[in-house]
C-alpha cells in the first residue's frame, strides 16, 4: 500500500518536461551510416514502475546463488521493435503504464567516429540507459530523439535499456482524452547513426518564400574547425555553392536556381549533397513554393484545390501503429486511388518514411502536432512540450516538399489561454520555417440561423489557412440532407480547408440511407456534404474524416464499432465502402476542373 501511495505521488509529480533532454536532432537522410537495432527485444511489463528502484537499467544477473536479483530480461517475454505493444499480446491491448525494453548488441569502436542512438518515436515518456549509464529522457510519442553515445558504447557486447511509459496525463500533449488508441512502445525504428568528428547535424534547403528561382537555407555543422566552410551541390542543376561557417557552426546561403518545381503531377526530387569537414550527406529534395493569396492557396504561384483525405497512422489489415514502408505505401496508395493530391496526417507527426513516400508519390501533406481537444493551455510547461514536439517535427521534415502546412492543433476550446497558446505556437513555427503555411483545425463554429453557419474562431487571426471540422448530418440533430440548405461564412478572409466531415459505417452493413451506420447513410451524407461545400467561395480544399477505420477506445458499439472508429472510406481490412466511390468520382471531376 505505502509503495502504491508513493507511486501515485511520484506519478503526479513526474517531470512534465524531460529532465535530461536528448541532444539536438541529427538529420537522418538515407545516406547516413547507420546500424539498425530493430528486431525482437526483451521486455518487462512494470505497472508499479518498480524497475526504477530495482534498477532494471543495470540488466544485472545474480553474481552468486544467494544473490537477490528479481528480474531477468533474457527470460522475459519478447516484443518486436518497431511496434506498439498493445497489438503484440492480447494481455497488453489495454495496457497503459511503464514497459521496460532491453536489447543487447555488439559494437566495434573506431577512431574519429561519433555515434548517436536515434529513436524514431517512443510513446509517450521514455528514459534511456546504455550499459547502465543514463543517457536521458524524452517526452512526446510521435517525434524522433537521439543521444550521443560515443563515450558510453563499449567494444563488444552492449546493453540498451529503454523504459517507455504511455500513461495518459492531464499535463500531457495530447492529454487524457483522444479518439485514437494510445499505442505504447518503441513504435518506430531504433538505430545507431555514425558520423565523423566534425559532422553535419542538420540542414534546410528549400526555395525562398515565394521565390521559384532562389534556393535559400542553412547548414549546421558540429565541431567545425574555425574558418571551415560547407558545400551544397545539386549536380542535375549544375549547382555547387560554398558558404563559410560562422563560429556557431552555422552557414546560411542563398543562390539562384531553376529547378523543375515539385507538384503532385510532377513530384520531381533532386539529389542534393552537402559536405563539410569529413562529413557528406545526400538527400532527395523537391523544390516548390506554397503561399496564399486572399482565399486561394497557390502552389508554385498557381491556385490549387486540395483534394484530400485525413488519415491516422493505423496499420492496414493488421491494425496497430503503422511503421513499415509497406504500411505507409498502402495508405498513401489508397489516397491516390481516391484521386487525392493531399493528405491530412492526423493528429500527430507520422513516420518520416511516410512523408518521404508522399514526396515521391506527389501527395501534399498537412502535418499536425497533438495539441488535441482539452490540454492545459495555461501551463507554461505544456507550451514548452508542444513547442518541442513542433520543433522536432519541423527539424525532421523541413526538407520535404510534400509538406505544405504545419498544423498546430485540433478542436481546441475557445479560451484566451488557448488562443494565446496557438498564437505563440504560430510565431514559433514561423521562426523555424517561414516558407510553409500555418493552420489549425477548429470545430468551434456557430449556427447564426438554421441555414447559416459561421466560423469566427479567434485563433484564425494567427493562421494562414483556416481548418474547419463540421459533422453536419452525423453529430447534432441535423440530417445529411439539411446540408443542402446550409451556407457558411468565415470571420477571416483566408483559404478554408474542410479538415473533417464524415459518418460511420462498418463495411458491408447495408440498408436505406436513413439508417445510421449503413454504407448507404455514409454515402448519402457525402453527397450532401460535397454539394454544401462546393458552395463555399473560400474553399481551397478538404480532407474528409477518414481514409481507413482506426482503433479507438471511445467506440464501443458491439457488432458495429467494436472499438474502431468506422468513419473510414475503407475498412481496416482494405474494403472500399460506397462513400469511397462517391468521393472518388467528385475528385475525378474536380481534377478536371480549373481551380
Ligand atoms: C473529431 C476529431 C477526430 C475524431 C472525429 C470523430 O473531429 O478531430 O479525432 O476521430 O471527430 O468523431 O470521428
Amino acid at each position: 500500500m505505502r509503495r502504491a501511495a508513493a507511486r501515485l505521488v511520484f506519478f503526479f509529480c513526474l517531470p512534465l518536461f524531460a529532465q535530461t533532454p536528448s541532444t539536438p536532432l541529427v538529420a537522418d537522410p538515407p545516406s547516413r551510416t547507420t546500424i539498425n537495432l530493430d528486431g525482437t527485444w526483451n521486455s518487462i511489463v512494470d505497472p508499479y514502475e518498480s524497475g526504477l528502484s530495482s534498477r532494471y537499467y543495470e540488466n544485472a544477473k545474480p553474481k552468486s546463488k544467494s544473490d537477490l536479483v528479481e528480474y531477468d530480461f533474457d527470460r522475459s517475454p519478447k516484443l518486436k521493435v518497431p511496434g506498439d505493444w498493445n497489438t503484440q499480446r492480447d494481455s497488453l491491448l489495454l495496457y497503459e503504464g511503464p514497459m521496460w525494453y532491453q536489447h543487447s548488441f555488439p559494437y566495434t569502436k573506431r577512431a574519429n567516429v561519433r555515434t548517436f542512438l536515434y529513436l524514431g518515436a517512443a510513446n509517450y515518456f521514455s528514459r534511456v540507459w546504455l550499459n547502465g549509464t543514463k543517457l536521458g529522457e524524452h517526452v512526446g510519442g510521435y517525434t524522433p530523439f537521439n543521444f550521443e553515445v560515443t563515450d558510453q558504447l563499449k567494444d563488444g557486447d552492449n546493453s540498451l535499456v529503454v523504459e517507455v511509459d504511455n500513461t495518459r496525463r492531464p499535463d500531457g500533449v495530447p492529454s487524457t482524452h483522444t479518439d485514437w488508441w494510445n499505442y505504447g512502445g518503441l513504435t518506430r525504428s531504433v538505430k545507431l547513426i555514425e558520423v565523423p568528428e566534425t559532422y553535419i547535424q542538420n540542414y534546410f534547403v528549400q526555395l525562398a518564400k515565394g521565390q521559384p528561382s532562389e534556393i535559400a537555407g542553412w547548414v549546421q555543422v558540429e565541431h567545425a574547425l574555425p574558418g571551415a566552410s560547407v558545400t551544397v551541390e545539386i549536380p542535375e542543376l549544375k549547382i555547387k555553392e560554398t558558404a563559410r561557417l560562422e563560429n556557431s557552426g552555422r552557414a546560411e546561403f542563398h543562390f539562384a536556381a531553376h529547378p523543375q518545381l515539385w507538384s503532385p503531377e510532377n513530384p520531381k526530387l533532386y539529389q542534393v549533397t552537402i559536405s563539410s569537414g569529413g562529413d557528406r550527406i545526400t538527400d532527395q529534395i523537391g523544390f516548390r513554393t506554397i503561399e496564399t493569396r486572399g482565399t486561394q492557396i497557390l502552389l508554385n504561384g498557381k491556385p490549387i484545390f486540395l483534394r484530400g483525405i485525413s488519415a491516422h497512422e493505423e496499420a492496414p489489415f493488421r491494425s496497430g501503429s503503422a511503421f513499415s514502408e509497406e504500411d505507409e505505401r498502402t495508405l498513401l496508395t489508397w489516397a491516390k486511388e481516391l484521386g487525392a493530391n493531399f493528405v491530412r496526417l492526423t493528429h500527430y507527426p507520422h513516420n518520416e518514411q511516410e512523408i518521404r513516400l508522399a514526396d515521391q508519390m506527389g501527395l501534399m501533406v498537412w502535418e499536425e502536432v497533438p495539441v488535441y481537444w482539452e490540454i492545459q493551455f495555461q501551463n507554461p510547461g505544456v507550451l514548452e512540450n508542444a513547442k518541442a514536439q513542433l520543433r522536432d517535427a519541423i527539424m525532421r521534415d523541413q526538407n520535404r516538399a510534400s509538406i505544405i502546412i504545419w498544423s498546430l492543433s485540433n478542436e481546441t476550446p475557445i479560451t484566451t489561454a488557448r488562443t494565446d497558446f496557438i498564437h505563440q505556437l504560430a510565431d514559433y513555427a514561423r521562426s523555424l520555417d517561414s516558407t510553409r503555411l500555418i493552420s489549425s483545425a477548429s470545430d468551434k463554429w456557430q449556427a447564426v440561423d438554421p441555414q447559416h453557419m459561421a466560423l469566427n474562431d479567434p485563433m484564425g487571426e494567427y493562421l494562414d489557412v483556416l481548418g474547419l471540422n463540421e459533422y453536419i448530418g452525423w453529430y447534432g440533430n441535423r440530417k445529411p440532407a439539411d446540408a443542402d440548405q446550409i451556407q457558411w461564412s468565415f470571420k477571416y478572409q483566408k483559404p478554408v480547408i474542410i479538415t473533417e466531415f464524415g459518418g460511420g459505417a462498418p463495411y458491408g452493413l447495408h440498408g436505406d440511407s436513413d439508417t445510421r451506420f449503413t454504407e448507404e447513410y455514409q454515402a448519402d451524407l457525402y453527397r450532401h456534404q460535397l454539394n454544401m461545400l462546393s458552395r463555399i467561395s473560400a474553399l481551397a480544399g478538404m480532407s474528409p474524416w477518414v481514409l481507413m477505420d482506426f482503433r479507438s477506445p471511445r467506440r464501443a458499439l458491439p457488432g458495429i464499432q467494436d472499438y474502431f472508429n468506422r468513419k473510414g472510406l475503407i475498412s481496416d481490412r482494405g474494403q472500399r465502402k460506397e462513400a469511397f466511390y462517391v468521393l472518388q468520382k467528385y475528385y475525378q471531376e474536380k481534377a478536371g476542373e480549373k481551380p
